[in-house]
Parts: structure tokens; sequence; C-alpha cells
């Protein structure tokens, strides 16, 4: 154990994950008040970075100091040093979405009461599922009209494969919302609508075998209900069992409403007691213990700053062991040197400061002269540590590139080459026809733009983008696959990547399974990179 085990163990890192306005920044800013971080809810991020449409992207990419600061917030509650991992939704998602919850130890999943589980909760919780990473579900927005509760768990179940196990319970919805019954303690908790930004107000809490006084407090309707509910949950949802939640089979399942602060709080003290330490990290057939290592990180996300002059780019990595000390050498495995890590820099809300140390569970950003590439490690320079790769997650969108002027190929090239090392879109090439043309796939259509953009701005490359129909990407990987005589079907299509990988595209998930049939001994894949982080 070493001397700051106490700073490492008291670490709490996590994502939340949900479908555009199902209430994530309200819940975050709800957090941020209670660590104190800010005085009053709202300030976490303006609206103008939190929802925007494709038109207003220039604008953001002008304030992309925001968006960066507001990547991770760092703040202590109870003792805890809690680092939240924002994962950018609405148009600007992107692969760094699913980046992010590579860094992470745990997942908030954030679901709105009336409208269950959405298209972007799917996607994000396929890749928590994927490192069976502890998820906790808080269902938000009770004070609006909502969907059964039971349906909405049942929901959760089947849509998701994973085992729900409600820790409250609500009384009611919308207009009639009355409170949660909390299931470990027994009491009944009562609703009080709070100003937006205030602590949570006056509630009361009662025993629940005080009848007389649930009576009193939620009235007879309600509480012949609930305890109808409470008899049906004990017999039908599945035990509370921390091992199961640790090791992402089961999520336990809170009620509340973000904006209106109630339930917040509750959560966020159940979370922090559930939720896990910063986890040990797999390095080739060893795990990296935090604890027991010195230090050593990963990079996760590189973000390139938009300003033309200085094309610098921060790197952000993940502490996986020990503590960083600004001053320390450090060795940069993939590129084999050793360096000091240039301007280390922690965030805090929504300000950046220059730091002087941090332990593993952290996040930091650095300086990033063009070095370094997404999931390379740092370690210390006597230590042998490698962690597994960040897999490349199936870009959804794709487009053919023409370069308007074919003269400066060497630059378009030199671009596109840059973008995609910084994980912002993936290049692929026909297949086998000789020819030299540039297929782009995105997580995230916005990504278009943005190659559009930086190729003008930075480059001086002009292109067009030539949208193609195809939404599903597999790689090979059964390795006796003889490519050229492939059964597909008629919308399919064979590309290769850089590394000279093949795969396919097709316009429906309908095809995938289709070709699989006629090709047996076929496996595919929607993850690029061989080497999947696993915690275990
Ligand atoms: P997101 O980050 O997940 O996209 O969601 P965000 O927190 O921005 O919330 C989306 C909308 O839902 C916001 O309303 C927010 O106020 C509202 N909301 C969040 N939590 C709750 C809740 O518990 N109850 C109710 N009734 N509403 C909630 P908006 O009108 O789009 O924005 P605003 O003008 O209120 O800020």
């Amino acid at each position: 154990m070493s001397d700051y085990s106490n700073e490492i163990n008291r670490r709490r890192t996590f994502a939340i994950i949900s479908h555009p306005d199902a209430g994530k920044t309200t819940l975050t800013e709800k957090f941020l008040l209670y660590g104190g971080a800010i005085n009053l809810a709202g300030s976490v991020k303006g609206k103008a970075t939190a929802r925007h449409a494709v038109s207003d992207w220039m604008e953001i990419e002008k304030e992309r100091g925001i968006s960066v600061t507001s990547s991770v917030l760092q703040f202590e509650y109870n003792d805890k040093c809690i680092n939240i991992l924002d994962t950018p939704g609405h148009q600007d998602f992107s692969e760094d979405t699913y980046r992010t919850l590579m860094a992470a130890d745990s997942a908030v999943m954030v679901i709105d009461a009336s409208k269950g589980v959405e298209a972007q909760t799917r996607k994000l919780f396929k890749v928590c599922g994927m490192r069976g990473i502890p998820i906790f579900t808080f269902i938000n927005k009770l004070d609006r009209d909502a969907n059964d509760t039971f349906e909405l768990l049942d929901e959760i179940e089947k849509e998701l494969g994973i085992a729900t196990c409600p820790i409250n319970w609500p009384i009611g919805c919308g207009k009639t919302f009355k409170g949660v019954y909390d299931r470990q303690k027994e009491e009944i908790i009562t609703y009080s609508d709070t100003q937006k930004g205030t602590k949570e107000g006056e509630t009361k809490v009662i025993p629940i075998g005080n009848k007389e006084e649930v009576l009193n407090a939620i009235g007879e309707e309600r509480s012949s209900v609930l305890y109808d509910e409470i008899e049906l949950l004990d017999g039908a949802s599945a035990e509370y069992d921390l091992e199961e939640v640790r090791n992402g089979k089961l999520t336990p399942v809170f009620f509340g409403s973000a904006l209106t602060n109630f339930g917040v709080e509750t959560f966020l003290q159940y979370f922090l007691e559930m939720t896990t330490t910063p986890l040990p990290r797999r390095s080739g057939e060893e795990l990296i213990d935090p604890n027991e290592h010195d230090f050593s990180a990963f990079v996760f996300k590189i973000q390139a700053n938009m300003n033309k002059a200085h094309r610098d780019r921060v790197a952000f990595m993940r502490i996986c062991s020990g503590r960083f000390d600004a001053n320390m050498e450090v060795k940069h495995v993939q590129g084999g040197k050793v360096m000091r890590l240039s301007q280390p820099q922690q965030i805090m809300a929504d300000e950046r400061k220059i730091l002087s140390e941090a332990y593993a569970g952290d996040i930091i950003g650095v300086f990033d002269p063009g070095i370094f590439s997404i999931g390379d490690t740092i370690c210390m320079p006597k230590e042998n540590i490698q962690y597994e790769g960040i897999p490349t997650f199936a870009p959804e969108h794709f487009a053919r590139v023409r370069q308007l002027d074919t003269m400066k190929r060497k630059q378009f090239v030199k671009g596109i080459t840059q973008i995609a090392q910084e994980g912002a879109i993936q290049i692929f090439q026909e297949y086998n026809t000789g020819l030299e043309e540039i297929i782009v796939g995105v997580v995230g259509v916005l990504q278009f733009d943005v190659l559009k953009y930086r190729l003008e701005n930075e480059y001086n490359v002009e292109i067009r983008l030539e949208p193609l129909p195809y939404e599903h990407i597999r790689w090979i990987v059964s390795k006796d696959t003889d490519i050229d005589h492939l059964t597909g079907t008629s919308d399919m299509k064979k590309i290769k990547d850089l590394k000279d990988n093949p795969l396919l595209l097709f316009i429906n998930a309908w095809s995938v399974g289709m070709t699989l049939d006629r090709n047996p001994g076929l496996e595919l894949s929607e993850f690029g990179n061989i080497s999947t982080p696993s915690l275990k």
C-alpha cells in the first residue's frame, strides 16, 4: 500500500450517460451544488454549448475552451473526491462520447420517466456493458407524468439486458407525485418542490410502519397503491447484491426529479457508497492495481485547438495508478521517450487550473505537441506497463470524400490523416479496386462538418462530401475468411481500413445477419480493435 492510498481510495470517477434532454446537465448541476463547486445550479455550461444545431457549430468551436473545460468536472462531497466525465450528446455525439466511457469506473444512466430507454442511452449502454462496469440508473422527471414504474423497469431489463433493483420507489407522478419510498430504510420521503438551484427543501421522512402518518402525508388512494406495490416488489424484483452491481449485472434504480431537486442528494449518497474506488486495469497479462503501482495513465481523448495560429492539442489522460507529480519524468511507452508532461491541468467546474499533483482516478489534460495517440500509455521510466488499447467504435454515417483541387493531394492526405489520428473520423479505402478514393466514417454527423471546416481552415484544402447510404460497419475477425469469395447481400460493400484490414458496409442490419448466415465460419465485430479494454 502506498502512503497516498487514502487519496486514491476516496476517488470516484464516473460518466453520466443519457439520451439528449433526459436531464443529464440538470443532474450534474445539482451534484455540483451539493459538492459546493458552484453556488447556483445552472452555471455548469451555457445552454449554447449544451445544445446547438449543426449550423451553430463554428460558433461553438470558437468557444471550444468552454467545451473542453466542461468535459471533466471534479468536486468534493463528504470527503470523497468525485470526477464526473461528460459524455457529449446531441449533434456533437461522436467517438469521443464512447471513449470517455473507457476512462470511467462506473456510469450513471439518466432516463426520462415519460420516455423510457431511448436510442442514445441504448448505444452508450452497450459500451458500458462491454466493459462490465457498474451502472446506476436515475429515473428522472417524476414531477411530470411518467410511464408505469413496473413497465419502466421491465423495459430496462428487456432492452438493455441488465437486471434492475429499485432502491427507492416513486409514489405517484406528475401532479400527484408525493415522494419516494426508500426500500432499504423502509421509510417514505415526501416530495417537496424547491426552487431551481436551491438545495433540497422541506421533506418529511416517515417510517412505512407508521400507517397513520403515511396516510396523512400521501392520502388514502396513494398509500393503498404503495403498500400493494411494496409487497409486489419484495416478491418480484431482484435482490440487491453489491457483487452483481460491481460486475455490471444489476443496476440499482433510483427515482427523482433533478429539476425540482428531489431525490438527488439521496441518490448521490447511495451511489457513492455502492460504486467503486478506481479500478485496476489490464496491461498484458497483469492487472495494474491503482495502489500498488507508481504513476501510470492512458490517453483517452485528444482535443485539437481550433486556433489556426497555434495548432496545439490537449491530450486527456486517465490516471490508472499511483500519484502524478508535475515535476516528475515519465515514459511515453508508444513513443519510447522519457519526458515531463507539459502544462498539466485539472478541470474544476468551469475553470482550468495548472496542477502540481493528481492521483489514480483523476483525469488530467496535458499539452500535446503532436506525439500522443488515443490509447497510449504513460508510466514511470522503470515500469513496463502498456494498457490495452481503446477500441474503434463503429461509425454509423459514411461519405465519399472528393477533393476539389487535385493538385493539393499532399496537403489533403496530411490533413485527413492527422484528423483521423485525433480520432474524430475514421478513414477507409475501396477494397481492391485500385482507386485512391477515401471513404470517411463518423459516429456523429457533426464530424462531417468538422472535417470539412478543418481541412479548409487548417490545411487549405476544399472537399466535397458525398453521403453514402450505409449505416452498419463490421470488421471481419475470422482469420480464414476468403474475402474475395464472400457471399454477401446486394447492399453490401467491401472496404479496407488504413492497415489493410477488410471491412464490410451494409445499409441495413438485416443484411448483416443474412451475410453471416450465408458464410459459415464468418465472424464480424462492431469494434475495430482486437484489444478491448476489460477490467477483469
Ligand atoms: P440533457 O443534459 O440530458 O440534454 O438535459 P437537460 O438537463 O438540459 O434537461 C433537458 C430539459 O429537461 C430542460 O428543460 C430541463 O430543465 C428539463 N428537466 C431536467 N430535469 C427535469 C426534471 O426532473 N423535471 C422536469 N419537469 N424537467 C426537467 P428545457 O425547457 O429544455 O430547458 P430550460 O429552459 O428549463 O433550462
